[in-house]
């Protein structure tokens, strides 16, 4: 039988790097998209680091706020690689700006990649998801989107929206086997946030219960196991990962 596909989007990113992996051992032929107008520092060097590894995970490019490249890359990926099984929204960004100094390029810039992404992918993929009776929806969130953060208006309303998006895809796909829910990460070592200031850094970390930032690695693995076939009646769900920061 052939392999499953699974798109990651932001795949060279922090958390999506750990994804690409994780879903790459599971089985599932990995790809990915990188955006031309935002970052995707050194691509090569990913490639590079991938291929070291023994994975094959290939790059289309794709604008994750525009609809119609989605819409492109998608028909691209189906014709090259086969119909996406498993779509994980991981692209993100942050633009962090108290409110009074927010600019709207900062505020449409996080809802766009943020959480238009969600509707723009997951659109192309949902009509082929229900015909063929399977598929496996994962939008990653973050702590912010669950508590609301201090400078980051943009990013925490993107997020807390996104999980709204799943809770509806979610009652929309679970006839199919199509299942959709969120995994929300508090603070990861990722670049995104080591670009916090030192001193503010500091204090959040002051305020996780772990006492330090979580691994790529392990928001990779709650991810792996929401896409499994065996993960079926999982649905609409929000899955915190955030060493203690918010329970609720
Ligand atoms: N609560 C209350 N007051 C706060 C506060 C908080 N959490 N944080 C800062 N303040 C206060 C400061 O003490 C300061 O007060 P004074 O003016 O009285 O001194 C005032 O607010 C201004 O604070 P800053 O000096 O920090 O303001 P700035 O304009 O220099 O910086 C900022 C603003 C860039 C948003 C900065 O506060 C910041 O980086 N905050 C962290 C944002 C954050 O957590 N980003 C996460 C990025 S990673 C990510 O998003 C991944 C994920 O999913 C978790």
């Amino acid at each position: 039988m052939s392999k499953r596909v699974a798109l990651v989007t932001g795949g060279a990113g922090g958390i999506g790097t750990a994804i690409c992996r994780a879903l790459s051992k599971d089985g599932y032929q990995v790809v990915t998209t990188c955006a031309p107008v935002f970052e995707c520092p050194n691509l090569d060097g990913w490639k590079q680091t991938m291929r070291d590894e023994g994975l094959d995970i290939p790059v289309y490019e794709a604008d994750v706020a525009d609809f119609e490249s989605c819409k492109q890359a998608v028909e691209k990926i189906e014709a090259e690689v086969g119909p996406v099984d498993v779509l994980v929204n991981c692209a993100g960004i942050t633009r962090d700006s108290v409110l009074k100094k927010m600019t709207p390029d900062q505020w449409n810039q996080v809802i766009g990649v943020n959480l238009d992404s969600a509707f723009n992918l997951t659109r192309q993929v949902f009509p082929g998801m229900l015909d063929r009776g399977f598929g496996r929806i994962v939008n990653i969130a973050s702590v912010n989107g669950r508590k609301g953060q201090f400078g980051q208006a943009n990013y925490s309303a993107a997020k807390a929206g996104m999980h709204g998006f799943t809770m509806a895809v979610a009652q929309e796909g679970i006839r199919k086997n199509v299942t959709c829910n969120t995994v929300s990460p508090g603070y990861v070592a990722t670049e995104m946030v080591k670009k916090i200031r030192e001193d503010v850094l500091q204090s959040i970390i002051a305020q996780i219960p772990a006492g330090r930032l979580a691994e790529p690695s392990e928001i990779a693995r709650v991810v792996s196991f929401l896409a499994a076939e065996e993960s079926g009646f999982i649905t609409g769900a929000n899955i915190d990962i955030n060493g203690g920061q918010f329970i609720h």
